[in-house]
């Protein structure tokens, strides 16, 4: 017993406030604070609307209107006082609201519950950060656009198992990221798709008796249509979950990239260096320039990934419809957002600015017998092998290569002709790394024209 008195929002039926530990573990104030801008737009919505279908006076809404915007500038100039008494943003405002206008305060929260209200809240908040997302991942598109067109003729060897398996061009490269963020930047779209319902006017969970207007109200709020079922709608985290997957589908893209700009960066690759901007130092080893940024993006992804872990957590067992679990959202996804995008914006200034080494990215092309796989499809074509024979025959000639420590393009043609008499002098024509990627043309292939075709394909996108 605190004998501090009850609520003044709900306390009638309590004849004391609440215990210390009490008050701290049910606050949500200290984070809810970031929703303020759209609870009072959706205040601004419900009083019109109220006043429109005539559940309150004219009057008593101008008088909502006034105040709600006193409190939005109050908040604005940092002179709004938060209590953590009246638990969260909803109440604060609402409290304060009764402060500025008296009685007609009361009447706002009329055919309305906190729960559609922070259904609405959140929702609106998450669609402002889906729709930054979006922006951001554009940004990161056109970068990896511009480096694409540039580098559609760079020739940088291909790896699977990280070892040495094709030569590609760096143009293609890039334009495997651009695929990776375009989807990401589809999911974002797909949420902001399915979000595009107003939880407003479901009240606590099973809709009023007042003739409310949701249509107008969803209308208001840049909604398409109200939610169908008021159960439902004061349930639904959904939206918050969608963000929180593509944030760590995106993450986990970003951390891929951050990976290679890791490893190229480093002497033994030589295939990039990092700009001053994007890179520091060591306060011991004079000589060194660390990728500190894209080990960071890489290691934040872990954040977004527990984010969507905690909430799906949080919500598995949940009873419909609302508990109040699900205050526990919001924490994770203001952090999992937070962190998307400084990763996101930290990865865009390190693709334009990060210089790529041609000469090193050529080089270690050439090397690890990249182009064998053009010496087997040369016998297949111009000497009518089955693929099978040729990759034999090809192994033969690797391993000719490999004793006499020199590449491929190397071997005299008399040696490769004990390897199989039909090949002639036009097979060094397919041995050059050059001719490799030009020769592969097949749609989605790394040749520099489908590169730029590529890129002018994805500049007509929206
Ligand atoms: N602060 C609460 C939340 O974030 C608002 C809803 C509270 N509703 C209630 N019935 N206690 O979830």
């Amino acid at each position: 017993m605190t004998g501090k008195s009850s609520n003044q929002m709900w306390g009638g039926r309590f004849a004391s406030g609440p215990d210390a530990i009490m008050e701290e573990i049910n606050a949500s104030i200290a984070f809810d604070q970031k929703l303020y801008t759209q609870d009072i737009q959706g205040s601004l919505a419900h009083a019109s609307m109220l006043a429109d279908t005539g559940i309150i006076s004219s009057e008593d809404r101008d008088k909502i209107t006034d105040g709600l915007n006193t409190i939005l500038s109050e908040i604005e100039a940092g002179t709004f006082s938060f209590s953590r008494q009246l638990e969260d943003i909803h109440m604060n405002i609402e409290s304060r609201l009764t402060n500025l206008i008296g009685p007609a305060a009361g009447r706002l929260h009329t055919a309305r519950s906190r729960n559609d209200q922070v259904a609405l809240d959140f929702r609106l908040w998450v669609r402002g950060e889906l729709e930054r997302t979006q922006d951001a991942l554009s940004k990161l598109i056109d970068a990896f656009l511009d480096r694409a067109d540039e580098h559609a003729d760079t020739v940088m060897p291909g790896f699977t198992h990280l070892q040495t398996a094709q030569p590609v061009t760096f143009g293609h490269h890039c334009m495997a990221y651009v695929e990776m963020f375009g989807r990401d930047r589809s999911r974002v779209r797909d949420a902001l798709a399915r979000l595009d319902e107003c939880p407003l006017g479901a009240a606590a969970l099973a809709g009023t008796g007042f003739p409310i207007d949701r249509h107008q109200t969803a209308k208001a709020l840049g909604f398409s249509t109200p939610t169908r079922n008021s159960i439902d709608t004061v349930s639904d985290r959904d939206f918050a979950l969608e963000f929180l997957g593509l944030a760590s589908i995106c993450g986990t893209h970003l951390s891929r990239l951050a990976e290679e700009i890791v490893i190229w960066s480093t002497p033994q690759f030589g295939f990039a260096r990092l700009s001053d901007a994007f890179s520091t130092g060591s306060s011991i080893m004079p000589q060194k320039k660390n990728p500190d940024a894209a080990e960071l993006v890489r290691a934040k992804t872990g954040r977004i990934n527990g984010a969507l872990i905690a909430l799906l957590t949080v919500m598995k067992g949940l009873p419909l419809a609302y508990s109040k679990d699900m205050q526990e959202d919001k924490e994770q996804v203001f952090d999992a957002a937070e962190t998307l995008e400084l990763a996101i914006a930290a990865m865009t200034g390190m693709v334009r600015d990060m210089h790529i080494l041609v000469e090193g990215m050529k080089a270690a092309a050439g090397s690890g017998y990249s182009t064998a796989t053009d010496l087997a499809d040369w016998l297949v074509r111009e000497a009518g092998l089955p693929f099978r024979d040729a990759h034999h025959a090809t192994g033969a000639a690797v391993a000719m290569a490999e004793e006499r420590g020199c590449e491929l393009a190397a071997l005299p043609l008399a040696d490769l002709q004990t390897i199989n008499s039909a090949i002639n002098e036009k097979v060094y024509g397919v041995l050059t790394v050059e001719a490799s990627v030009a020769s592969r043309t097949s749609f989605g292939g790394t040749s520099p024209q489908n590169v730029r075709a590529q890129v002018a394909w994805w500049r007509a996108q929206s």
